[in-house]
């Protein structure tokens, strides 16, 4: 179905005096429907059409054969007014979420894959909260895609090789812990993180640790079984912890290939960039000159032979390329890395990589929280920023005492409280444009009034509730669709029929937060529809039962691809 602004612009066209393109770029939607759903100031046309605009309103007013679906048009003051026949929006909308349920507004296949790298933790060390907002963008992002009828491959580039495991390396054998295989199997990354805090402690005094960190690395890059054993253990210790958090969150990925899949590809790259002359000396590294780009040097190589991050990526670009021929590849990661991406992508171009102009760095910003009153990014390293699993455990109990004081009795309260729990922090990071920090309050992102994730999920609820209470379904040969045209109603299912259009917006813009903003739009609608026009009991129960049940369906369906927990409950 073309949109209605398109089938209006071809109206106009059709009456001599100007192109459907010019008459789009006119038109707008009014937040106040009283006069019109679309309008079309007509004060830029006068000078070309050489009349007033009250005139020309008038006259395109006369001339204009209405579209279906339109039920009137009006002309005031110098606007051209059209005004959507309620009936007809709502006939239309609720038949095709009756026909396509939670893929109402979906796109069909396009044939097109798209790559997306996300949440991509260093690994060694446990999951902070700040690694929140690539997996969850991400996620949302991969839902979204394949909602506009790409085919997705979600890929977690882990960062599972690197001086880091150097450090984790000493520190080990430092501490003398022992190192025979059943000890090493029961690692857990809780340890790693210990060892990791005290590296970075002792490091403090004995800068030659650091050093020492870097040889160890090499050793295990140029293959001694000895540290790769170590480095096995490590890497499987925190693996495991890291797939129970992703499937606590319901995050799922395609291909866990990270930094040290490509190690056996990385001759191939360094050959080429040889062979090709782009790789000079410049104090002992390998580098990439970028010039010409007005980039710094890409590096590619340390003195001691051992490759960097960039390389790594290199590889991993070609060997996405060649195993999932992607039209589009995706880097779900922080505005920090901004120049590593653009030199990746350059020396990219540099080595003939045509599709290197498919390559996008998604970033987004930091998340702030308060530390003796002031806003501060977190970190890592040091062991002193929170860490995710504390922070979803905080958010269930916060829930968790809300739910107690409200309903006790709740089946399946814990999971329940954890599900709100970690969609309130999801939508925290969704809500706003992705560049943006964030700012996180607990208080306001786990509070169920406000643009939270609770409020969007307890408008669910609502919905699934008066349904429950019904005890009955309806069929869409039952509704009255003119009991479905007050303000309420109507305003309501304006918003469901956007559901398409937003999905390829968020698409357009790589923007979940389109869709959470949407999702917030229509919990409001609903909660003011569900006020205003009584369901159950009321003369027109069949009809609006038919849409507390389509807005549930579609409101489901836009939790789901913000990656939030669609709760019936609570
Ligand atoms: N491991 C990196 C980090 O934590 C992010 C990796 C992003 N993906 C990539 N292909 N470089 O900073």
């Amino acid at each position: 179905m073309n949109s209605f602004e398109q089938e209006i612009a071809n109206a106009l066209e059709a009456t001599g005096s100007f192109t459907a393109e010019a008459a789009l770029k006119l038109i707008s939607v009014p937040p106040d429907t009283t006069h019109g759903n679309f309008t079309i100031p007509c004060f830029s046309l006068a000078k070309v059409m050489r009349k007033a605009p009250k005139m020309i309103a008038e006259e395109l007013a006369a001339q204009v054969k209405l579209p279906a679906g339109l039920s009137k048009v009006e002309a005031v003051n110098g606007y051209l007014n059209f005004f959507i026949d309620r009936g007809y929006l709502a006939k239309s909308t609720l038949e095709e979420i009756d026909a396509k349920g939670l893929e109402y507004g979906h796109a069909a296949a396009n044939g097109k894959v798209v790559c997306i790298d996300f949440s991509s933790p260093n690994i060694g060390k446990e999951l902070a909260f700040h690694h929140l907002r690539s997996t969850m963008i991400g996620n949302s992002l991969s839902r979204i895609y394949k909602a506009a009828g790409y085919k997705v491959e979600r890929i977690n580039h882990l960062g599972d090789w690197g001086t880091a495991f150097g450090k984790l390396i000493v520190m080990y054998l430092r501490e003398k812990l022992p190192t025979d295989q059943a000890t090493l199997d029961a690692l857990t990354v809780k340890e790693l993180n210990i060892l990791y805090a005290a590296f970075s402690k002792a490091s403090k005094e004995e800068p030659g640790l650091e050093d020492e960190a870097r040889a160890a690395f090499t050793k295990l890059e140029k293959g001694d079984e000895f540290y790769r054993t170590l480095w096995t253990a490590f890497r499987a210790a925190t693996l495991k912890e890291l797939m129970r958090i992703y499937d606590m969150m319901g995050v799922g990925f395609d291909h866990y290939t990270g930094e040290s899949f490509f190690e056996d590809k990385i001759p191939a790259i360094l050959d080429e960039l040889r062979e090709k002359n782009l790789m000079i000396k410049s104090n002992e590294l390998d580098v990439v000159m970028l010039d010409e780009f007005d980039l710094n040097p890409c590096l590619i190589r340390k003195s001691d032979g051992s490759t960097l991050y960039a390389t790594r990526d290199l590889a991993a670009a070609d060997y996405r390329m060649k195993e999932y021929h992607f039209d589009k590849c995706l880097y779900v990661v922080d505005l920090g890395q901004a120049l590593h991406f653009k030199q990746v992508f350059h020396v990219l171009k540099k080595m003939g990589r045509e599709w290197y102009t498919n390559m996008y760095h998604i970033p987004f910003g930091v998340i702030l929280q308060m530390v003796d009153g002031k806003w501060e990014k977190g970190k890592t390293r040091t062991g002193t920023a929170s860490l995710l699993r504390d922070v979803i455990d905080a958010a269930q109990k916060k829930i968790l005492e809300f739910i107690d004081a409200k309903n006790p009795e709740l089946e399946n309260k814990e999971l329940i409280a954890r599900q709100i729990g970690i969609s309130a922090l999801t939508f925290n990071d969704l809500k706003n444009s992705r560049v943006k920090d964030v700012r996180f309050d607990w208080d306001a992102v786990m509070s169920f009034e406000g643009d939270t994730g609770p409020y969007v999920q307890n408008a669910h609820v609502r919905l699934c509730s008066i349904m429950r209470k019904a005890g009955y379904t309806v069929k869409l040969s039952e509704i009255d669709y003119a009991q479905l045209s007050d303000d309420a109603a109507y305003s309501l299912i304006n918003l469901l029929s956007k559901k398409g259009e937003k999905i390829l917006g968020a698409v357009a813009g790589d923007e979940p937060s389109v869709l959470a903003q949407y999702a917030l739009e229509i919990a409001e609608a609903a909660h003011k529809f569900i006020h205003e026009d009584r369901v159950l009991g009321s003369a027109e129960e069949k009809s609006r039962l038919f849409l507390v049940q389509s807005t549930q369906i579609v409101l489901e369906n836009v939790l789901d691809l913000l990656g939030l927990f669609p709760i019936r409950q609570m």
